[in-house]
Parts: structure tokens; sequence; C-alpha cells
């Protein structure tokens, strides 16, 4: 660590970019702070950690933590939304979302480690993320402050901000800069910006780099078996390994076969719709696997029941809400119906498309004596006929008192009377 001072400190989610390192200077200069950057390792695609922790130190922070989150990040937090089969909006697997309650936790870890006051981020005013980190920190401990320098400042347009840097001897990056705004984890990736921001425009090729073409992938299908343990995956094709490695495994075997990905319109948070582009093929495999063996295992009430409480999962955490008291007893019930999902999902990829061809568990509710139409069968045809007289009882009654025939007529009069306007 760099000389310190008697300064008040903020620690900084620092990505290594332009807006980030401007962040420093800023801070130092506009707030009198001493920095300390904080560099999260989510499995994001990165070049030499270490030369990001140098341009912080030449950006003129005291001190730089790199630090590798990624075990941290799939076994607390992207467990959690694998059991809640987490998909905002029924398709989006919430990667960025699921990415910023951890780093925020290493940033009031961070914090209280250096004394810091204050934490800060480098994000805009106009995104979910900045809402996602302020209120997570403030969830985590509501006794830190934020600062939010590009809320503030008033620097322009990226050529503006470079000869910003360059008089204020901030190291600016020596790459053009990329057309899209990227941000990306071990989840997924998401690109936005440029081209993409008219939804008539079909993304380009260049914007995907964790999948291939549906269109260029192998002639032939790859089979992966998935092994599920209390609903965390275990094993691939029988081999055991990390929840983590299991993620970038799956990455690997549906990105090469063109499965994962997204081309979406979405609700932010901030009340704009915008349209965004994912590559998820790990999460988005893992998912559909994960539900096939729920289909499985799961009775059926459970089962209904949960596939609503996950929307509201979702919603919670897509609006920044990792850290709620919702959220969190959500991940309690979520908990207690993940005992029995152990089993085996065989996936089939090829060409773009991602199916369960087999799936095989000892907690199975499925019973083929009862499921069969062949000569095993154990099903008791004789009581189907008691029951359906009870269960269609009171509809059976309403319909006895003519509402039945009330509510056609209604509707057939409603056609009627459109198909007049119409004619009008
Ligand atoms: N719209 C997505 C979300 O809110 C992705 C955000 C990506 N963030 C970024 N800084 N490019 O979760």
């Amino acid at each position: 660590m760099a000389e310190g001072t008697n300064k008040e400190r903020a620690i900084l989610a620092y990505s290594g970019g332009l807006d980030t390192s401007i962040c420093i200077k800023w801070l130092q200069e506009n707030k009198d702070l001493d920095i300390i950057a904080v560099v999260g390792d989510v499995g994001q695609e990165h070049g030499s950690l270490e030369d990001v922790k140098q341009r912080a130190l030449a950006s003129g922070a005291i001190d730089c933590l790199v630090v590798d989150m990624r075990e941290d990040y799939a076994n607390d937090i992207l467990a959690k939304a694998l059991a809640a089969n987490a998909l905002y909006e029924n398709k989006y697997p919430l990667l960025s979302a699921l990415s910023r309650p951890i780093i925020s936790k290493h940033l009031v870890n961070a914090a209280h480690e250096y004394g810091a006051k204050y934490i800060a981020h480098g994000c805009t005013g106009k995104g979910n993320d900045q809402v996602r980190f302020e209120t997570s920190v403030l969830a985590l401990d509501p006794a830190l402050q934020i600062v939010a320098p590009v809320r503030e400042w008033d620097l322009g347009s990226r050529d503006s901000k470079m000869a910003w840097a360059r008089e204020h001897g901030v190291p600016v990056p020596t790459t053009s800069e990329k057309p899209y705004s990227i941000d990306d984890n071990v989840w997924g990736r998401a690109i936005e910006c440029g081209v993409l921001e008219n939804p008539w425009n079909e993304p380009p090729d260049d914007i995907w780099t964790m999948t291939v073409s549906p269109m260029d992938a192998p002639d032939e299908p790859t089979y992966v078996d998935v092994q599920f343990e209390g609903g965390i995956p275990v094993a691939i094709d029988g081999e055991r390994m990390s929840f983590l490695d299991i993620i970038y495994k799956m990455n690997e075997v549906a990105g090469e076969n063109g499965f994962g990905r997204l081309d979406i319109m979405e609700n932010r948070l901030v009340g704009v719709k915008s349209r965004e582009c994912y590559e998820v093929p790990g999460s988005l495999s893992l998912i559909v696997a994960h539900k096939a063996l729920e289909d499985m295992v799961l009775e059926r009430d459970l089962l209904h029941y949960k596939l609503g409480a996950e929307l509201t999962w979702a919603d919670q955490v897509y609006n920044s809400l990792y850290y709620s008291p919702l959220k969190i007893a959500l991940d309690g019930f979520f908990a207690e119906t993940q005992r029995y999902v152990t089993g085996t999902v065989r996936m089939r990829f090829y060409k773009g498309n991602c199916d369960v061809v087999g799936v095989k568990s000892d907690y199975s509710l499925y019973d083929h004596g009862l499921a069969t139409y062949d000569d095993s069968d154990t099903f008791n045809h004789d009581s189907a006929k008691g029951f359906i007289d009870l269960f269609g009882l009171r509809n059976k009654v309403w319909s006895e008192n003519r509402h039945a025939m009330d509510a056609v007529h209604e509707q057939l009069a409603g056609v009627a009377e459109t198909k007049d306007e119409f004619a009008e």
C-alpha cells in the first residue's frame, strides 16, 4: 500500500476502463478522498489483472485489491439462482444483476478492512447497476456512504474524457473503444449500445464471443450427462467437478454448439425499455437441465407454487433487492424444495438447440405403472368415474342454473357487436 494520508477513504469498484480510472483522480480532486480500488474476478473475459492493478495505482489509488470472487459467486449466489431457475421476464438469466451483490459484499469487506467511510462505483445514472450496487452496499452496512462520480461529473464524450484523463495524468487505454457496452462473468455476457440500439438491426456477428453461430455449429450432436445432488450440479459425464468448473464446462459445450444467444426487449427498473443481447450458454443450459429434473421429482402443487415464486425471486434480484427480506425468505423455501433434486439429466446440443433427452432419479415421482397405456397398467380406471362426478360437480351446478348458456350467448353477442363496429 502506498503511503496513506489522514484523508477519508473510499473503496472504488474498479474495472480498469477509462471511466473507473478517471473516477480515482476525480474523487481525489473533487472529494478529497484516498482511494482503494477493488478489482473483482467474477469470470469475465480479461487480460492480466496485475496490469489492471498497476493501472489503478498509476491513476493514483493508494492500494488495489484483486479479489477472485468466482467460487464465492458460484457457491453462494449462482447456486441460489439455479434453485430459483432465475429468469427475469422468463428469459434473462440475470448475469449482471447477480454479480453486483457479490462485488458489493467484497467492497463492504474492503471498507471494513481499510476503515473507509465511502463506497464508489463508475455506473451511469441510466442503468440498473447503480441501483444494485447502492442498495446492496447499504443493506450490508447502512453506515456506509455512496459516491457515484459518473452521475456527478459532466465530462462529455469519450474524446473529452480522454483529454481530461491526459491532463490529469490518468493513463488512457491504448486499445480503441469497443462499439458496445459489455458486462460479463461466468454466468454469461450482456451486450448493449451501438447499432443494437435500433431493435430492427439484426445483431452483427462480432458481438458474440462465447457462442458460435448455430449455422457454423458442428453437424454432429454433442451429448452431455449432468448429475445433480440436492439441486446443485456435481458431475459432468460421471466426472465430479466444482459447480464453478461445471459452469465453465457448460459454457464451452453449449457455446461450441451455438446454444445460448438471446436478443430480447427488457424492462429496466428505471422505467426504460432496452434491447439486450445476451450470451448465456452455460447458465441457460443448466437451468434447462435443472427444470427437467424438478419436473420429475417435485410434487405437482409444490412445482406449480414454485413457478410463481421463481418469477418473484427474479424480479427481486433484477430490481436490486438481492439482500431483501422477501428474497432471503424465498431462498429458504427454495432450499427446502431442492432436498430431493438429485439425479441425472442427459442433454443433446445441436446447432443452437439444447434438448433434454433423458432424465433419471432415485426420487422420481414418475410411476410407469400409473402412466403406461400397456398391460402393466396399475391405474384404477374405476375410480375415474366417481372422481370426475365430484370434481366437475361445482361446474355442473353452475351450468344447471343456466349460467353456462348465458355466458355463451353474451360472448356471441359481444362478437356480433365488434363485427358491426368494424362494418361501420
Ligand atoms: N440489462 C441487464 C441488466 O440490467 C444488463 C446490464 C449490463 N450492464 C452493463 N453495464 N452493460 O441486468
